[in-house]
């Protein structure tokens, strides 16, 4: 039985992957900053009453963590209103929501991976947004899945592993900070496992039940971790193999060959940015391979597949 869902943020790095797979559920709106601005609560009900889904998947964020720290007042709208207005709206009509978080809800004093049932304690303002758009979600009593992920790159957008193809085009020596592990993660993986999740839920139509019994907070990260130099040195591994064709990479890069040599580890004291991150984000998965029987690819096996794409 096909089901409506109502995609919201179509055009980030997770949403644009998530366009191209959701339609494997049913009948998919998906609306782009330009159709629904989120920092407008009117206009979220509004356009949850006209696209009267079934299921709504938020894809949409404020993303840009160091920016957030002087505008704290639009991350708080996007990141933690908007997700309740969006619950409360979906409450109201039987609809189940599919929101993600992030790693940064932790302040990495551990270093074991952060299990769902692990304190959150954020380090920054987009940490503390986030996290009140879990709460707000939860307290709105709505059917709910939140998948927190990290370290997300994709083809596109603005992501570490682009910027780092894009200085090695620039420069010899690569500085990068060390003192930060976390998993990365292919928004397209991220993108399957929770189509995958979701076509569990939703197979005979939506199935509210289900819903019910699976509502709450799952990690959904590539298993494995690594530091940022680490994944750095990964990353130009692969474009050194890479016979540099796409139309990614090219813009990435500028065109320019590599010519990065080393990668110089630096510990984020010496790196100075405006918000603190958090030196341990690894999150346990195994709620979510328990639960739905999904577990993502290793992330050095994410990179190279990411890689092999034409
Ligand atoms: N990126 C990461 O490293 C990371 C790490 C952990 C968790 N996450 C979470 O994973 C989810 C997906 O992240 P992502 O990397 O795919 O995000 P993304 O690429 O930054 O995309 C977010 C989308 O939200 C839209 N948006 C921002 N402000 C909006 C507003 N006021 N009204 C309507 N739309 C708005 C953006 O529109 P524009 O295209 O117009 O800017 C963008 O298309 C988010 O919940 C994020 O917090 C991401």
């Amino acid at each position: 039985m096909s089901i409506r869902v109502l995609l919201i943020g179509k055009n980030g790095q997770v949403g644009r992957e998530l366009a191209e797979m959701l339609p494997r559920l049913g009948d998919v709106t998906a609306l782009g900053r330009n159709e629904l601005h989120l920092e407008n609560p009117d206009h979220i009900r509004d356009s949850i009453k006209s696209a009267h889904p079934d299921l709504i998947v938020n894809a949409a964020a404020y993303n840009a963590v160091d920016r957030a720290e002087s505008e704290e007042e639009f991350a708080h709208a996007v990141n933690a209103e908007a997700p309740g207005v969006i619950a409360e709206e979906g409450k109201k009509i039987g609809a189940g929501l599919v929101h993600f978080s992030t790693d940064y809800v932790f302040d990495g004093a551990k270093d074991t991976p952060y299990t769902e049932e692990d304190i959150p304690n954020p380090q920054n303002t987009y940490g503390r947004t986030k996290l009140a758009g879990e709460k707000a979600i939860q307290q709105s009593g709505a059917r709910h899945i939140i998948f927190r992920t990290s370290w997300v790159y994709s083809h596109s957008g603005g992501n570490f592993l682009l910027s780092i193809l894009r200085l090695a085009g620039e420069r010899q020596e690569l500085r990068v900070v060390s003192d930060q592990s976390g998993a990365p993660t292919w928004s397209r993986e991220i993108a399957a496992a929770a189509t995958t999740v979701l076509a569990q839920i939703t197979k005979n139509g939506i199935d509210g039940d289900r819903l019910a019994n699976v509502s709450g907070i799952y990690h959904m990260t590539a298993s494995g971790s690594a530091s940022r130099v680490q994944f750095s040195e990964a990353i130009l591994e692969e474009a050194r193999k890479y016979s540099g064709g796409a139309n990614w990479y090219r813009t990435a890069t500028a065109d320019r060959p590599l010519i990065a040599t080393r990668i110089t580890p630096v510990r984020s004291d010496e790196y100075p940015a405006p918000a603190k991150r958090a030196t341990y984000s690894v999150l346990s998965n195994e709620r979510l391979t328990r639960t739905f029987g999904v577990r993502l690819p290793h992330w050095r096996e994410q990179l190279n597949s990411f890689f092999s794409l034409e």
